[in-house]
């Protein structure tokens, strides 16, 4: 099919973070670049409003390479890999050559204790895809973009789609809309202990070494087919129920490796306690970890505000943040450059330096 290239001036991308009820752990055996980050088990998530990553990229033929600068700084090292994996995929599948000159900057506050990651795969995705004729308004097109999102970071195919979203193959499917049922998320920003270990090397080691990876892909459908049902069903406990089920399970495979994949912190412990004292006394809600110490509680509009009071007042709880269901990503053209700005008041620093991935709280 022809498209429509954007040859001259900017698309600018905006995309939201996920986050996993159920978990992408583990990866399927690549053997091609475009089989990057293929998922070994199929994962539920939803689309968070308000914290999100806007990029810009425009053709580049004057330079040797991509450029791609986040926060005002020039990526390099990892990142920069990831984001040139996934332009060189777009470049595959567009029949195009030139280099992209990209300029990203992340509105997800650190207080938010969430990494940028997925938003910022599914903004480039989003905005170089758009030069290249993709349209995510288009369903197929969006399905291609969720693709090479996920070529940059496995959890980018979900964050083209807003609300609830499943991930079981190339590319992510939304499954219900951001206004499905009434919910809020709140975060809970606990104390950091160590440097905790990158998702990507994190799964990796646990898929070698822990004895449960098994078991654990073993029972990955069946958890993600009880969830997606009581998504469905709009069955809030069920869903609940679902999203901790499968945080255990992914966080007992990752302590059962050699060394152990340990994020947990005793804060991170006591916030659980607290959630499970809040359901006895009668508050629906479900908590959940990522490859990180902070805890995001699932619960009710109603009952956000009491309990993010209850949760405050632990010892070592750092932040409170409050967020809802979110949209996909949206993109405009325009012929005016983009402002390189440093990085907004309270975002995290750009980690292209950092050798070893970042932390997926
Ligand atoms: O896509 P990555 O490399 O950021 O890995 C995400 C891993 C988890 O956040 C722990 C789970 C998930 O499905 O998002």
């Amino acid at each position: 099919m022809t498209r429509d290239l954007v040859l001259d001036g900017w698309a600018t991308a905006r995309a939201n973070v996920n986050i996993a009820l159920v978990k992408y752990w583990g990866k399927a055996r690549a053997s091609t670049p475009d089989e990057a980050n293929l998922p070994a088990v199929p994962s539920l998530s939803l689309t968070l409003a308000g914290l999100y990553t806007e990029t810009s990229a425009r053709f580049a033929p004057e330079l040797d390479a991509d450029r791609v600068t986040l926060d005002g700084q020039l990526l390099v090292g990892e990142e920069l890999t990831r984001a040139v994996a996934l332009l060189d995929a777009l470049r595959r599948t567009s029949d195009l050559a030139a280099p992209f000159d990209v300029v990203s900057t992340n509105h997800v506050p650190t207080a938010a204790g969430l990494a940028s990651s997925a938003s910022g795969m599914a903004a480039l995705a989003t905005a170089a895809g758009r030069l290249a004729g993709l349209d995510p308004a288009r369903p197929d097109d969006a399905l291609l973009l969720s693709r090479l999102a996920r070529i940059g970071s496995g959890s980018g195919a979900r964050s083209i789609f807003g609300g609830w979203v499943a991930w079981d193959g190339p590319a992510a499917t939304p499954i219900a809309p951001a206004d499905h049922l009434p919910v809020e998320v709140v975060i809970a920003v606990v104390s950091k202990g160590r440097k905790a270990v990158g998702s990507r090397d994190a799964m990796n080691h646990t898929a070698r070494t822990s004895p449960y990876y098994g078991p654990w892909v073993a029972q990955a459908h069946a958890n993600f087919d009880a969830a997606v049902a009581a998504v469905r069903a709009r069955d809030f406990e069920a869903i609940c129920h679902a999203m901790e089920l499968s945080t255990w399970r992914m966080h007992a495979a990752g302590m059962a490796a050699d060394p152990p994949v340990f994020y947990w912190q005793p804060a991170s412990l006591a916030v659980l306690r607290e959630v499970e004292a809040a359901r006895r006394d009668g508050i629906a809600c479900g908590a959940t970890l990522d490859a990180g110490p902070n805890v995001k509680v699932f619960c009710r509009p109603v009952d956000a505000a009491g309990l993010a009071g209850r949760l405050t007042s632990i010892p070592g709880v750092e932040h409170i943040f409050r967020t809802t269901p979110g949209e996909g990503v949206s993109v405009t053209i325009h012929n005016d450059p983009p402002r390189r700005t440093d990085a907004p008041e309270g975002s995290p620093q750009p980690h292209g330096a950092v050798p070893t991935g970042t932390e997926r709280p």
